[in-house]
């Protein structure tokens, strides 16, 4: 069974590929030929993901599944959020949105976060989400060089390490990313069987 990964994201597509499904092979945009943006358009994780994994599964008709992922801190009300990949404007890069939050941060003494992925699976106009979070906190300043994103300033709970300096076997053990692609690959299973 072939599934599309909906994401034009680099770093997403190598984590999902670490990780296996027997008898499923996880297709990328690349290996099917789109080069087009991915609508996100709404103001939730939910309806984010949904609405690529949609997209996609009606463009090609056929099976799809996409992530939406947030970084969601505590002391800033919730931001970044479902605006983590645009936190310091539309153009803004990896460093721009981790300098942000780490200003916002600064004396601030509560640091909790979480990490919060919804995976939709799309399949013939029905589909399923599956929810991964990962507590931890916001550190003063980036640690590691390993990673994507928010990894540097990211200590998950349980761990003595930032995301960025553990290697992707280690983060796999904490990924809020993983958490979700877990359950839908016991989904996948059960359906399959
Ligand atoms: P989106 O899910 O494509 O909207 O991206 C959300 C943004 O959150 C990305 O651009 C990254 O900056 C960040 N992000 C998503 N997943 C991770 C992760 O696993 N570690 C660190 N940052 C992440």
């Amino acid at each position: 069974m072939k599934i599309i990964f909906a994401t034009s994201n680099q770093h997403k597509l190598r984590e999902i590929k670490s990780l296996v499904i027997p008898g499923v092979e996880i297709v990328s945009l690349q290996d099917i030929g789109f080069e087009g943006e991915l609508p996100e358009t709404h103001e939730t994780i939910e309806e984010n993901s949904l609405e690529k994994a949609e997209y996609l599964s009606k463009k090609f008709n056929t099976f799809c599944f996409a992530e939406d992922t947030g970084l969601i801190v505590d002391a800033l009300n919730g931001e970044p959020g479902v605006y983590s990949a645009r936190y310091a404007g539309e153009t803004a890069t990896f460093d721009d949105n981790v300098n942000k939050v780490l200003s916002k941060m600064e004396g601030q003494k509560n640091r909790k976060a979480r990490f919060k992925t919804v995976i939709t699976y799309y399949s013939q106009d029905a589909y399923v989400q599956f929810e991964g979070v990962t507590e931890g906190e916001i550190l003063e300043e980036r640690i590691g060089n390993e990673g994507f994103g928010y990894d540097p300033i990211f200590k998950p709970e349980g761990s003595t390490k930032s995301y960025a300096e553990m290697s992707l076997k280690e983060k796999n053990e904490f990924s809020h990313r993983k958490k979700s692609f877990d359950l839908f690959a016991n989904h996948l299973q059960q359906i399959t069987v």
